[in-house]
């Protein structure tokens, strides 16, 4: 497996890996599911680049950029044992360097959900992911459904920018309890872990109300929020019924045909800051 921490290398090693190109995204310190994704991209295509890349773009001023957990040794064996062709580890200043003043933004669509809540954010995601496709100009690139926003902001700029690539979404991985894998889930101490667990019960408690034919929009979302707030260690940031291409609020559930309904939400677990979504079909 080849690790290039330069553009240029990065450039080169993709001129000699003719054929399709699987690549997967990643800010480091993997989990299942970023392995779920090199996986998938591992079976769909004859050669599979990841990156490995903590974007101070995308974080707020007062974010976890430093503390983001980081273990470069072990994410490069995990990518290895995938049967990862290449690693794309640049440092910032290859990714920026002094005097870089061109950003992506996809109006709309980054300012809702997360991006209320984290200006910016997108901005820096979008920025980002645009110039990892130049770099690495893959066919497809895979993409976790835990970051149900992230996805539609990152398809629809590759269809606005006339990107030439798929966009894979492929389905979140959960540990056994239920709880989203996450590379900050290691920032929970055992009592955090135990309270966390309330993101996933809100949406199954979503999912239930669904699937016994609850259609006013404003119920499930109050019933979510009524069971987190009895979570001592939580505190709730947003939760959200939104059409799941628009994301736009739901005032009405959508008729048959008229498209799936994201319910997502972000909650607070002590400091650490946490999402989860599942789609109602
Ligand atoms: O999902 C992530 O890990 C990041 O947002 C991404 C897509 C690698 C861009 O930094």
């Amino acid at each position: 497996m080849k690790v290039l921490e330069s553009v240029a290398a990065m450039r080169v090693a993709r001129q000699a890996m003719a054929g399709s190109m699987g690549f997967v995204p990643t800010m480091g310190y993997l989990h299942e599911g970023h392995m779920a994704l090199a996986r998938r991209a591992r079976a769909e295509n004859e050669h599979v680049v990841a990156s490995i890349f903590v974007n101070p773009t995308q974080f707020g001023p007062h974010e976890d950029f430093e503390r983001y957990p980081r273990n470069q040794e072990r994410d490069l064996a995990m990518l290895q044992k995938e049967g990862v062709d290449a690693v794309f580890l640049p440092p910032v200043v290859e990714m920026y360097p002094s005097g870089s003043c061109t950003y992506v933004t996809v109006e709309g669509l980054s300012q809702k959900l997360e991006g209320a809540s984290r200006p910016g954010h997108f901005r820096g995601v979008a920025t980002v992911v645009a110039k990892l496709f130049n770099i690495v100009q893959p066919a497809r690139a895979y993409f976790g459904q835990k970051d149900a926003q992230q996805v539609v902001i990152i398809k629809k700029m590759a269809a606005d920018l006339d990107m030439n690539l798929e966009i894979v979404v492929c389905p979140t991985v959960r540990e056994p309890d239920g709880l989203a894998m996450s590379s900050r889930n290691v920032y929970l101490n055992p009592a955090e872990r135990r309270a966390a667990l309330v993101l996933w019960q809100a949406l199954c408690l979503a999912r239930e109300m669904w699937q016994k034919g609850e259609r006013r929009a404003e119920v499930i979302p109050k019933a979510m929020r009524e069971l987190i707030q009895k979570e001592p260690l939580a505190r709730l940031d947003y939760v959200s019924l939104a059409h799941s291409q628009t994301l736009e609020e739901l005032e009405s559930i959508p008729k048959e045909g008229e498209g799936s309904v994201l319910a997502s939400l972000a909650v607070y677990i002590g400091k650490t800051r946490l999402i989860d979504n599942i789609v109602l079909e």
